[in-house]
């Protein structure tokens, strides 16, 4: 016989993105958590700078959402979503559709961020096939994008240390743009760097080299959170867009991070009148409440795909056992109740501000490097200690969380993006921490 297992075994849980046995010598627990902070097993209260990972935009247990959820469970736990239905996937899709940019309005439902990512580019495809052009293959993603993990996310994704140990399986015929950090141009810029929008031009180069024939479409981030907080320089995605319009190719915001208010609005394509084809949705959806993603899609692209089927026959083989879950679904159409009921996007929109004076009064803190900043989202990107990339950064995670803040760390740049719901006294905490902390480390 096994033994029992217990909670306190932490053997057989392959954690992700984690570096395992480090971790299981000296665990961070969490065991509860609300609005603004998380409870640690030892019963700190641990203020969340981070809305868990870019996701509990509201804030934690929300009432509102549980109720919903609760409610559901008891009347439907699961309705399959091939061939068959359930009312609140239609409400939860004509509730997203509201808050996208005008024309995408037609919503397929996925489980996370990086199924949103692998079904849009499978839909790309089916749209370029449904019209004739078949040929239309390629994707170009950017340097140090972050598209999820999935086979198509991590071969459009520009992070090599995700792509390295799979390089010889990655999807054939993708391209990348460079990307668009500068700390020589535009270090402690505030907002969008002024430097950097002829980056996109590089998509000529592309163009040229591929020829636009060959291209299905161009996935970016509008602004790269999980890469270390990269903001598009002021005219980029302007730039990219009438290039992608000129040359016949698709372009698709991935907007995991940025979609739900992060910005200031409801995405950030909206936040920067950027509209592209297709917004790729997860996090924010529900509040994280449930797993749940999405992609919106333009009408014109949905309609070309269903309209080349014959009646009768399912237009796009794809899907998701888990594609709009009741549970989730409920969660959603509460989580954008609650969303629009307390405001939550302008509250974000007014707080930048305050939440960007307070970030770069850490610029004469040690270690410090550059400091990026937009809507509620920050970077602070620290020197690297000789010969121990990404150390510094860990350690100033690890004592952040000893002293009651939990920030995210990627490399050797720190990152925050706390739900919406934050008060100023509770960002100054954040920064008054992370600058005793870099005190405090070598
Ligand atoms: C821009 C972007 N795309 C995709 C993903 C992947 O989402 P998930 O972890 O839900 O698969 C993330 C996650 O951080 C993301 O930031």
């Amino acid at each position: 016989m096994p033994p029992e297992s217990s909670p306190h075994d932490l053997a057989s849980y392959w954690m992700p993105f984690t570096a395992n046995r480090q971790f299981k010598e000296a665990p961070r627990l969490l065991v509860a958590a609300k609005d603004m902070h998380y409870t640690a097993d030892d019963g700190r209260q641990i203020l969340d700078g981070t809305a868990g990972l870019w996701c509990v935009n509201a804030g934690h247990c929300r009432d509102e959402i549980i109720a919903a959820v609760t409610r559901q469970m008891h009347v439907m736990d699961y309705a399959p979503s091939f061939q068959m239905g359930h009312p609140l996937a239609f409400e939860a899709a004509a509730r997203v559709a509201e808050l996208m940019p005008s024309g995408l309005d037609r919503i397929f439902f996925t489980n996370s961020g990086s199924e949103s990512v692998d079904s849009a580019l499978k839909i790309a495809l089916a749209y370029h096939r449904a019209r004739g052009e078949g040929q239309r293959t390629r994707f170009i993603g950017r340097e140090r994008g972050y598209h999820g993990v999935g086979f198509g996310g991590i071969s459009v994704g520009g992070m090599s240390a995700n792509r390295k140990a799979f390089s010889a399986n990655l999807m054939p015929g993708t391209d990348h743009l460079p990307h668009t950090l500068s700390i020589e141009h535009a270090a402690f810029s505030r907002g969008q760097p002024q430097w950097g929008a002829h980056l996109a031009d590089d998509l000529e180069r592309l163009v040229a080299l591929h020829d636009a024939s060959t291209i299905a479409a161009v996935i970016v981030e509008p602004l790269a959170g999980s890469a270390g907080v990269l903001v598009p320089p002021a005219g980029y995605l302007e730039r990219l867009r009438e290039l992608c319009t000129r040359h016949g190719l698709l372009l698709i915001f991935d907007e995991v991070i940025t979609g739900f208010g992060r910005l200031g609005a409801a995405t950030a394509s909206e936040y920067f009148g950027v509209t592209p084809d297709f917004i790729t949705l997860a996090k924010g959806i529900n509040n994280a409440a449930i797993p749940m993603g999405a992609v919106a899609v333009k009408r014109e692209i949905h309609d070309a795909v269903v309209g080349a089927a014959m009646t009768g026959a399912i237009e796009f083989m794809h899907g998701y056992t888990y594609s709009a879950h009741p549970a989730a679904a409920a969660a959603a159409i509460a989580a954008i109740d609650l969303y629009r009921r307390e405001r939550l996007f302008d509250r974000a929109r007014e707080l930048a501000p305050y939440w960007e004076q307070a970030v770069h009064g850490l610029a004469d803190a040690p270690h410090v490097k550059d400091i990026r900043n937009l809507g509620l989202v920050a970077g602070i990107e620290l020197e690297p200690r000789a010969g121990q990339p990404g150390k510094r950064a860990y350690e100033a995670f690890g004592k952040c969380f000893e002293q009651g803040v939990m920030i995210r760390y990627t490399g050797d740049i720190l990152a925050f993006s706390p739900p919406l719901i934050i008060q100023p006294a509770q960002i100054d905490h954040i920064f008054d921490t992370v600058r005793t902390v870099l005190r405090e480390v070598a």
